[in-house]
């Protein structure tokens, strides 16, 4: 079938690189003669029947900026009957023949789950936790890690000042990229990530021998979602997304932290949690050349009919993959890549 009318959505965390991503296929769209239709604040605008036609003008000049010009939700049309049929009507409503979905884990399973619907849809991967599988690069991580690191280097200063340990808490829900990353590329003294068990003895005698040979402050990163007695479990944090999250952030993995490091070294220390500073601001270089890329390739694959894939960079070249192959799995830190690490934190 010949498309004619493409829709495209972002769902999820917003994060820098989204308009990148949406200007590249409403340019690339324009060579095929689609019209685009932009469904607004993810798959809540499909289920309320929210859109905005797409032109040339409306997103040439928003490549350099962070957010995303459709909203964006966390909303699940699958947690009711009635959304997922509202969305699947609202879809021969507005005469799609196709549609471009921007987003992480929960957002590429909805798409994954309409796929089998019936739904012609092709996927984008974005996170700036980067742990979409079956792409070496998920879009705003880049940015995400950036933040982190000028952050971790102004800690440095004050930690340097104060003679203080100071503790970063970065986000990453089920995987520890952008600890781990921040923490390699700003020098952190230790890193803690989800995947790997935390031993606070380890910690506090590596900080406590740096002190004796003269070094009287440090900085630690740590993933909001690291496992740490003393810390919220998930559940417990109160608010739990359609997608079944908790608030990660509110678990208080950082102070605790900070608290235990203190405790057993009886080295001063504080921590500070950047949050939601990860997700904001304009696009870093990356977050703009592969969304870009991922963009025209994603309208390629609509052109092609090549429904039910997702667009995914492995080395240095846009392949393309089943989604099905991605949903319900996350992209985690190896082990080795984090005993690399540790070489480092002497
Ligand atoms: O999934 C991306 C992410 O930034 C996670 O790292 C974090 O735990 C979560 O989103 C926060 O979500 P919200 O913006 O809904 O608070």
């Amino acid at each position: 079938m010949k498309v004619k009318r493409l829709g495209i959505l972002t769902g999820g965390g917003d994060c820098p690189g989204l308009n990148p991503a949406i200007r590249a296929v409403v340019m690339r769209a324009f060579d095929f003669g689609y019209e685009v239709l932009g469904i607004k604040d993810g798959w809540a605008g499909l289920i309320n029947g929210d859109f905005e036609p797409l032109n040339l003008e409306m997103v040439r000049d928003i490549l350099s900026r962070g957010g995303t010009i459709l909203g964006t939700s966390r909303t699940n049309p699958f947690k009711k009957d009635e959304d997922k049929n509202r969305a699947l009507e609202n879809f021969s409503r507005l005469g799609l023949d196709a549609l471009i979905v921007i987003g992480g884990d929960d957002t590429l399973s909805v798409a994954g789950k309409f796929f089998r619907e019936g739904l012609p849809i092709v996927g984008i991967p974005k996170t700036m936790d980067n742990d979409v599988p079956e792409t070496d690069y998920c879009i705003g991580f880049d940015t995400a890690v950036s933040v982190a690191i000028d952050a971790l280097e102004r800690l440095k200063d004050t930690a340097w000042s104060h003679r203080r340990i100071m503790v970063l808490e970065v986000m990453g829900r089920e995987a520890g990229w952008v600890a781990l990353y921040t923490g390699l590329a700003g020098g952190a003294d230790w890193i803690l990530i989800p995947e790997v068990p935390v031993d606070l003895d380890e910690v506090a005698l590596n900080l406590m021998e740096k002190r004796k040979r003269g070094r009287l402050w440090g900085t630690v990163v740590v993933s909001e979602a690291v496992e740490l007695k003393g810390a919220l479990k998930e559940e417990g944090t109160g608010e739990i997304d359609e997608f079944g999250h908790g608030r990660l952030g509110a678990r208080g993995v950082g102070q605790v932290l900070s608290r235990e490091i203190e405790k057993r070294t009886g080295i001063p220390s504080k921590h500070a949690v950047i949050g939601h500073i990860q997700r904001g601001g304009s696009p870093v270089l990356r977050d703009r050349y592969y969304p870009t890329r991922f963009g025209i390739s994603a309208v390629d694959l609509v052109h092609k009919g090549g429904f039910g894939l997702m667009v995914a960079l492995k080395g240095k070249e846009i392949k393309t993959v089943a989604m099905e192959k991605v949903v319900g799995r996350v992209k985690t830190v190896p082990p080795e890549l984090y005993e690399v690490c540790k070489i480092l934190f002497k």
